[in-house]
């Protein structure tokens, strides 16, 4: 049992691999800046049963100020899932945020890793996103030409390829995972799962951006999960994996299945599609599969079901 680093512990993803990670015994040092993108309580609760465990370890700190370097010598693995997340918001004067958030601190980061003594060096796990694509016909494998749609993919391409140069200069075993649009219990707020699920158990009616024919390869969370224990255990240096969950299914597709799992009709109003928004993702997932043996486990509806009952705790409906 090592100790291990998670950035981002209190978010979405990052409060599930906490779990596990002290469920299997390790030591875990939880890191997150509790940026206000969306409320601080969601957040906590994220890691209410984290913070409870005795090998688990929060500390409030920005990648882009803190000093890591006692805390990465500690540690056999850092899991960098710190960022600025959501495409859509990432134009005009926010890009600042997200240049600090996703390149700065993953630069301060790999930084702390690489001034280490390499014997004491962690393996770091780093969060990409299909949004390095673009739109992009699938389905992707991960040498395709990366051409992103929006602000926020070129922040997070961007650091993914300053792993790769981490770890071609100077050796650092530094693995990207490419997720595509993770959904299940705690997901983001502002993500369509969420909304969707939160104005069928509200009754409120939901906003649906262009036709709804846009398609997404929904990822289910204990899947990254475990996308993320393989990677720290089997990646290599430079290595670059999409993680894709093969719930392929469009906007339209999404809102059927949670208007059927929660028994209701929902009211749709029609936006415009929005800039930066892809017309579809699709993960071709050969190469976890060969290299961390990953197969997604949980299929688009199960997922649904569980983020369902997550939702009716948080929004504290029983019904
Ligand atoms: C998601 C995450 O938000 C990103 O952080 C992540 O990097 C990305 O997946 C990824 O794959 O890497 P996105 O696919 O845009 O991005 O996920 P959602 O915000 O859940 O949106 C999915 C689709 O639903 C989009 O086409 C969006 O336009 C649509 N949508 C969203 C609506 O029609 N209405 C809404 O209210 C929200």
């Amino acid at each position: 049992m090592s100790t291990v680093i998670v950035t981002g512990c209190a978010g979405f993803i990052g409060s599930h691999l906490c779990d596990r990670l002290l469920a299997s015994g390790h030591e875990v040092i939880g890191l997150d800046a509790m940026t206000g993108n969306y409320p601080r309580w969601v957040k906590e609760r994220n890691l209410r049963a984290a913070a409870g465990h005795p090998k688990f370890h929060f500390m409030e700190v920005d990648l882009c100020a803190g000093d890591l370097e006692e805390l990465a010598r500690r540690a056999a693995v850092v899991f960098h899932l710190a960022a600025l997340p959501g495409v859509r918001s990432s134009w005009g004067t926010s890009f600042a945020d997200y240049l600090g958030g996703n390149v700065l601190a993953t630069q301060r980061l790999l930084e702390t890793v690489k001034n280490l003594d390499a014997i004491r060096r962690p393996t770091v796990v780093y969060a990409s996103s299909s949004s390095v694509y673009g739109d992009m016909e699938g389905p992707l494998a991960e040498d395709a030409p990366t051409s992103p749609r929006s602000p926020y993919g070129v922040s997070k391409l961007a650091a993914e390829q300053l792993c790769r140069l981490y770890a071609s200069e100077f050796g650092i075993r530094a693995v990207s995972l490419r997720y595509f649009t993770v959904f299940g219990p705690r997901q983001r707020p502002d993500m369509a799962v969420h909304r969707f699920i939160r104005a069928a158990l509200c009754s409120q009616p939901v906003t649906v951006y262009g036709d709804g024919e846009q398609t997404r390869d929904f990822t289910y969370v204990g899947d990254v999960v475990d996308a993320n224990l393989a990677a720290a255990e089997l990646g290599r240096a430079g290595d670059v994996f999409n993680i894709g969950g093969g719930n392929r299914a469009s906007v339209n597709d999404l809102l059927a299945i949670i208007e059927s799992v929660c028994s209701v009709a929902v009211q749709r109003q029609v936006c415009p599609a929005q800039p930066g928004d892809v017309r579809r993702t699709y993960a071709d997932m050969e190469k976890a599969a060969a290299r961390l043996a990953f197969r997604p486990q949980v299929g688009l509806t199960e997922g649904i079901e569980r983020q369902v009952a997550d939702m009716r705790r948080l929004y504290g409906r029983q019904s």
